[in-house]
């Protein structure tokens, strides 16, 4: 049974074609601004799926509140599925006197949910900061899955090394060589960035990443693979993170841009849904 926050509402529809079962949730604001949150029907065991883009601290707030109100109505078990998982990217303290953010927001989570599943966390290992078993999904089939044919027989590219793990089982999944992008020092005031040991001369490329924000590390990407002659070049992200004006940006600087549907974006393209329909239960 699925109670759909405000941050998956744009999944509900592809969800119920797939057969989700779907528990009626009512959610408004009281007039002071405050979230009012009412689940309808009952049961033991729900998965809460809502992800946590702009306006992030309020659908977050809201993922506690329906938890608590599925507490208070009896449910046992209790899962959460995070699609995109704000506050991932701060895991760590920069400066003196910083949260570690991510794990203030898996600890909070932990405080209902049993469970948590959530799409390409920025870094997999923030998830040991929940409490109780939680689980990253790879975006690697729903890109796979849009992009094989497109590719054809080209090279799945890493903007870096970090991102090397996604690119690599996209790339196997699609039956194609992949690599990553690294700096070379050229001078000592010049660094070059050029994929390592792949020629792209001529070939179609797919740059997969976890998230797009300014889209500053796609364009750079692509203007290189253009120098390198590299054919068509594909974007495949998970998070369409955009920032003003950068969904226009990488869409002019390569031949496509698409990323899945954690974040509703106009080129949300790619749907991770069958992925959150099919999660098995951990029951006990
Ligand atoms: C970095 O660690 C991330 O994986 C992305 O590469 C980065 O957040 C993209 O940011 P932007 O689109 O601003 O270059």
């Amino acid at each position: 049974m699925f109670v759909i926050g405000s941050g998956a509402k744009h999944l509900e529809d592809e969800m119920r074609q797939f057969g989700a079962e779907i528990l009626e949730v009512e959610l408004r604001r009281f007039p002071d601004g405050e979230k009012y949150v009412r689940v309808m029907g009952s049961g033991s065991e729900a998965t809460v799926i809502s992800s946590t883009f702009y306006p992030q601290d309020e659908r977050i707030l809201e993922l506690l509140l329906i938890g608590d109100a599925l507490r208070e109505r009896g449910f046992e078990k209790l899962r959460a599925v995070i699609p995109y998982f704000a506050y991932g990217r701060q895991d760590r303290v920069v400066k003196e006197g910083e949260p570690i953010s991510v794990r203030a927001v898996m600890r909070a989570l932990g405080l209902y949910y049993d469970e948590l599943y959530v799409v390409d966390i920025h870094n997999p290992k923030t998830l040991s900061y929940f409490p109780g078993k939680a689980v990253n999904i790879s975006p690697a089939r729903a890109i796979t899955e849009y992009f094989r044919g497109k590719l054809g027989e080209g090279i799945v590219l890493a903007p870096d090394r970090g991102a090397l793990r996604r690119a690599k089982v996209v790339a196997e999944l699609i039956g194609v060589e992949y690599s990553h992008f690294e700096k070379h020092r050229i001078s000592p005031t010049d660094v070059e960035m050029r994929p390592v040991e792949v020629d792209v001369s001529g070939k179609n490329v797919l740059i997969v990443d976890d998230i797009i924000s300014t889209g500053g590390t796609m364009i750079k990407a692509s203007s290189i693979l253009k120098k390198l002659g590299a054919r068509r070049i594909f974007v495949g992200v998970t998070h369409g993170v955009f920032a003003e004006g950068a969904i226009e940006r990488v869409s002019k600087a390569v031949d496509e841009l698409a990323v899945t549907n954690t974040i509703p974006t106009p080129v949300s393209k790619i749907s991770i849904v069958p992925d959150i329909v099919s999660l098995k239960p951990n029951r006990g």
